[in-house]
């Protein structure tokens, strides 16, 4: 049987005080509904249908990348209404689950017990028991325990209120029989909206089977509704990749202070200090450490990388046994070979150096090509930056550049070449020499320092 997911995206969430559509407000650094669409490709759905409305385009447009159909709930007139737009892309005999794009964290392994549940004759509802079930939509039972109805809060009666069972909104149902209960609904409640849970009445008139499904954990079936809740799931996720990790071998030396924003992939006896920030696609080979206070995004780092503490790495890929920091700032397109050694204050972009090379102090080296064995004295700088382009600095093997040198680009140092401490250099200079230029040092034999004159005295 083929599988529609429908998810719930266009309520305005007026409790999150922004104007940004609730469902992007982002999660470890993704928006809300990319957590839910990611978890229903999980299910090998036919189709993925999001209904949203409130910020117009905004949604679609920032999430054009999804594999999705977007459809479009201009007023939000109730959660009935929105599956109602949805509808005419779910293929006839198809089972259809609604989740909602402000429930992130739900998980496969729960929705695939819920999809069992449902078949022709029947339906998956996700429940769960609250101690405080306030708000929710309450599940109204018989005397013999089966599912009659929902009732929603605003609509319960004192009795109804009592109970602690409640919709998670989350359910899976044959879409034939969706497409009759959805056409019978009504907005005659104290909120004036088609709500979705008026179906269960209807199935159930029909002689269809509500099984209930309880969800695995509490915290896959909370919703976002203010920054409180938004702050307090993003960090019990952090707290599940941290665990993740632990188990897989990593050591997080406070997984309190970790946060994995992206996929995070890892050798053996990887070390992680505190305030670590891994965001997009890094890989750690065996024996990396990570200093503590760091911030890595989308890079590689072969075996036995060590950073140091308070360094930025973006875009770039480190090769074994590097050393990195502290305070160092490694921006993209950065290629470090062996072993190379990138200090403090340094500050390296879309450059290259080869192995065992040594950047160590207060340098910026951009749009360059530096060799094997090169070593780059304290506050070098590759001027590559005309003010109109950007030109490149190429620094070949064994060369030495002395202190305070500054390379204007496009420029060329050559094998096993010296440059001497405080030298601008302009052009290229040869292999195997010492090139520097610098005024002359003099020294005045009969100079005096000049003293403070001394006001006369009125
Ligand atoms: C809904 C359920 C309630 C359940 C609760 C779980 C109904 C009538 N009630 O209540 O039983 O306990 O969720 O959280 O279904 N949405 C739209 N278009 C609309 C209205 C809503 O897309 O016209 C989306 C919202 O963006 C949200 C979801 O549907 O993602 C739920 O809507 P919301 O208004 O929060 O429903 P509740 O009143 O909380
Ligand atoms: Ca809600």
């Amino acid at each position: 049987m083929s599988l529609s997911v429908i998810i719930l995206a266009a309520g305005q969430g007026t409790r999150m005080r922004s104007p940004l559509p609730k469902v992007l407000h982002p999660l470890a650094s993704k928006p809300l509904l990319a957590h839910v669409v990611a978890t229903a490709l999980k299910l090998d759905a036919d189709n993925i249908i999001v209904v949203y409305g409130h910020g117009g385009d905004a949604v679609p447009k920032q999430l054009a990348g999804l594999p999705v159909q977007w459809v479009e709930q201009p007023q939000q007139l109730g959660t009935g209404h929105a599956v109602v737009q949805a509808l005419p892309h779910v293929p006839a005999g198809a089972t259809v689950l609604v989740l909602y794009g402000d429930v992130p964290l739900i998980g496969a392994a729960t929705l695939q017990k819920l999809l069992a549940q449902a078949g022709r004759e029947n339906f998956g509802l996700l429940t769960a028991q609250l101690a405080d079930p306030q708000g929710y939509g309450r599940i109204v039972r018989d005397s013999q325990g089966r599912v009659l109805r929902i009732v929603e809060h605003k609509d319960a009666t004192a009795a109804e209120r009592d109970i602690g069972e409640i919709n998670t909104g989350m359910m899976a149902m044959p879409a034939e029989r969706l497409r009759g209960w959805l056409s019978q609904i009504s907005n005659n409640n104290s909120q004036n909206e088609y709500y979705l849970t008026d179906i269960i009445a209807l199935a159930v008139r029909e002689g269809i089977k509500i099984a209930t499904v309880p969800a695995d954990t509490a915290t896959e079936i909370m919703g976002v509704n203010t920054k409180l809740q938004l702050a307090e799931l993003e960090r019990h996720y952090q707290r599940t990749q941290a665990e993740r990790l632990m188990l897989q071998g990593v050591t997080l030396c406070d997984p309190a202070r970790f946060d994995l924003r992206g996929e995070l992939t890892v050798g053996t006896d990887v070390v992680l200090d505190a305030n670590v920030i891994i965001e997009g696609k890094v890989t750690l080979g065996d024996r990396v450490r990570i200093g503590p206070n760091n911030w890595l995004r989308n890079a590689n780092l072969g075996d036995d990388v060590q950073v140091l503490p308070n360094c930025v790495i973006e875009d770039a890929l480190i090769g074994a046994g590097c050393r990195i920091g502290p305070f160092a700032r490694i921006r993209p397109e950065t290629v470090l070979a062996e072993a190379a050694h990138i200090g403090n204050f340094v500050e390296i972009k879309k450059t290259s150096v080869g192995a065992h090379s040594k950047i160590n102090h207060l340098s910026y080296v951009g749009d360059s090509v530096v060799g094997r064995d090169v070593n780059i004295g304290a506050g070098t700088i590759t001027c590559n930056y005309d003010g109109a382009n950007k030109h490149q600095t190429v620094i070949e093997d064994g060369a030495f550049i002395g202190s305070d040198t500054q390379l204007v680009a496009p420029v060329t140092v050559g094998r096993g070449a010296t440059v001497g401490a405080g030298s601008t250099i302009t052009r290229d200079v040869p292999p195997d020499k010492l090139t520097l230029s610098r005024a002359k040092q003099e020294t005045r034999d009969n100079w005096q320092r000049p003293v403070k004159k001394v006001k006369d005295k009125e």
